[in-house]
């Protein structure tokens, strides 16, 4: 059965949804989302210290105050050409809760991430993708990136292949208030 987009059916386009940036009151909320044992833990109490510490901008997607998607600004990377903290900047650990997608909130957040990096002078922005990754990948192509590059990434010391995605950064219009 072909499965209908619910904008084709009317439905709202989020219009309760608002995208902020993550406070310490967000994290048990936060962690219970993306955490669950001690290696998620541990990643994503990385990741808010860094957060804390201005290296990187978690942003969540709310809905009242549920917490319905998030991303990650990242300033620079392990490889230069997924972040150098000067030009380009790195896209991380993008996720739209499952009852929410297809309504247009990943492509607020990557839109979200692509105005925080032209605001802050970025020229390009980075990410990476599992090549089998149909729905990121589509959502990627529409918001402009391209392939560049493959490359591997780990989790729970497994590596495995990714494709490297970049995007050229239109400069901001103006300063950009997080
Ligand atoms: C990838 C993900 C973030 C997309 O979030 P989303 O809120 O559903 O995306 P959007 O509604 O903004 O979709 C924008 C466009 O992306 C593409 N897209 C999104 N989901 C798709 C799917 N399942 N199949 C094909 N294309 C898809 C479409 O072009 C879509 O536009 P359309 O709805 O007008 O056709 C979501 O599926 C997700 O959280 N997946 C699990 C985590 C993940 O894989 N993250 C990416 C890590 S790199």
């Amino acid at each position: 059965m072909k499965t209908v987009s619910p904008r084709l059916l009317g439905a709202p386009l989020c219009a309760m949804t608002e995208i902020r940036t993550m406070t310490p009151a967000d994290w048990l909320a936060f962690r219970n989302w993306r955490g669950g044992d001690n290696y998620t833990d541990g990643v994503i109490g990385f990741e808010f210290e860094e957060h804390l510490a201005r290296r990187r901008i978690i942003l969540l997607a709310v809905d009242g105050p549920e917490i319905i998607g998030t991303v990650q600004f990242v300033l620079s990377h392990d490889d230069p050409e997924l972040g150098d903290g000067r030009t380009i900047a790195y896209l991380q650990a993008l996720e739209v809760r499952p009852d929410h997608r297809r309504r247009g909130v990943g492509r607020s957040l990557v839109k979200k991430v692509e105005a925080l990096a032209s605001g802050r002078g970025f020229a390009q922005l980075a990410l990476m993708v599992e090549p089998d990754n149909r729905p990121a990948l589509g959502l990627y192509e529409k918001c402009g990136f391209t392939a560049f590059k493959e490359s591997t990434d780990t989790w729970r010391d497994r590596e495995y292949p990714v494709l490297c995605l970049r995007k050229s950064l239109a400069p901001a219009q103006g300063s950009l208030v997080m």
